[in-house]
């Protein structure tokens, strides 16, 4: 499994978007989508700054945790968008546009000097509003500006806006009720993932695949035998199971003994996953044992928590997964918090080969029907929301073009 430094990061982007197109196929000012095998599959429509368009833009994604641009600038790819993080003057998250104004080397590359981003070519010192503030033996007063993207650091994340900065309302933040409060424990990680992020959405929306891509941790039969049921309430989706009576699998058996709870009576399972745009997934699980209410029970009778899950778009076919998991039992044992994480990240690595060779069928036979059955249900609906913000967005973006035109 590949955790996401930017170090990382960069092998990986240079992996998915080495431009190999055969002789001829390029069209002028359109990047080649390559997969990892190389095989040319589209030249998507971009945007000025040349973000692909399958994503909702105006929008907050997670993109970082706090530590990561502690002291160091990082530079990570969002929405199709390189972009650097670092920290200004006041300490304050920020993300510009990973390109020198000087010859376009990534300023990601360079050092943070009070609260400066200095490029690691030549010098230039780029201030955090995106304006460049000095450059050793010129003057620079007439250096193109670079973009600048809204960022908030809230509930344990920097989250950006790649979109239209004007609308970039902080409030937008996800509200993690969990986040910092003392009577929850959060443990999480990072992983990069090599497909589209709506494939991590019906993952995650489909529990069904635990029973055999997680046969030996959280999945287990009973899991088929109860249909899931899934409603849209505005934008937002959720599709639940209930299974009564059954015996904990191995996860849930470990989360009962640390909640000093006996492993092997009957138990009642929960799974009520809630997608909410652009790609957040939050999904209630646990156990309790039999005929004590289930997710209701007392605490002394359970073991639930949140499973924790931002997908934020790396490019069309690449994601950073932020992972983790909150509960509300035992929050000061910190040795419990690694332990959940540890075996939550081993849960996680199983649907990475999974999910990056299926991207890779969908690559090679992208006009291929699939099947949509009742349990795809919670992806499908997450997916229309989804498209039907992007055309909004476009509609926008259409109409405000048109505007620009008729008043020039
Ligand atoms: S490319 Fe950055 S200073 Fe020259
Ligand atoms: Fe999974």
């Amino acid at each position: 499994m590949r955790l996401g430094t930017a170090r990382g990061h960069g092998v990986l982007a240079a992996q998915l978007l080495r431009p190999r197109a055969p002789p001829g196929s390029q069209r002028a000012g359109l990047p080649q989508i390559v997969s990892q095998d190389n095989i040319l599959v589209r030249c998507p429509q971009t945007d000025r700054l040349g973000a692909l368009q399958m994503f909702p833009k105006d929008t907050w994604y997670v993109a970082a945790l706090p530590a990561d641009i502690d002291g160091r600038p990082l530079g990570r790819r969002i929405c199709g968008l390189q972009m650097v993080f670092f920290r200004g003057p006041e300490g304050q998250a920020t993300a510009l546009e990973d390109w020198c104004p000087h010859r376009g080397a990534p300023l990601s590359l360079g050092r943070v000097v009070d609260g400066r981003l200095v490029c690691g070519y030549h010098g230039l010192e780029m201030g955090h509003v995106g304006r460049t503030v000095a450059m050793p033996g010129q003057r620079v007063r007439g250096f193109a500006p670079i973009a600048a993207y809204p960022v908030v650091e809230r509930h344990g994340f920097v989250w950006v806006w790649p979109g239209d900065a004007s609308k970039a309302d902080p409030a937008l933040v996800p509200d993690l009720h969990w986040a910092g409060h003392p009577d929850w424990a959060y443990g999480g990680g990072l992983y990069h993932i090599a497909c589209d992020y709506r494939l991590m959405v019906d993952n995650l929306m489909d529990l069904t695949h635990e029973t055999y891509v997680h046969a030996d941790s959280i999945g287990q039969p009973e899991i088929e035998d109860v249909a899931p049921v899934t409603r849209v309430e505005g934008d937002h989706v959720i599709t639940s199971r209930v299974m009564h009576n059954i015996s904990a699998p191995p996860f849930w058996r470990m989360a009962l003994r640390s909640n000093g709870l006996a492993d092997d009576v009957p138990v009642d399972r929960w799974q009520i996953c809630h997608f909410t745009p652009p790609s957040h997934v939050m999904i209630e699980v646990g156990v309790a044992h039999a005929g004590h209410g289930g997710i209701d029970a007392p605490a002394d009778k359970k073991a639930g928590s949140i499973v924790v899950d931002f997908i934020t778009p790396e490019t069309e076919h690449s994601i950073w997964y932020f992972w983790g998991m909150a509960r509300n039992f035992k929050p000061h044992d910190k040795a419990l918090t690694a332990s959940i994480r540890e075996g939550q990240g081993k849960i996680f690595a199983e649907d990475q080969q999974m999910l990056e060779l299926q991207q890779r069928n969908h690559l090679l036979h992208p006009t291929r029907k699939l099947l949509g059955l009742n349990t795809d249900a919670g992806g499908v609906q997450a997916r229309r929301i989804v498209e039907r913000i992007v055309a909004a967005e476009r509609a926008r973006e259409a109409a405000g073009v048109e505007l620009a035109r008729a008043t020039r």
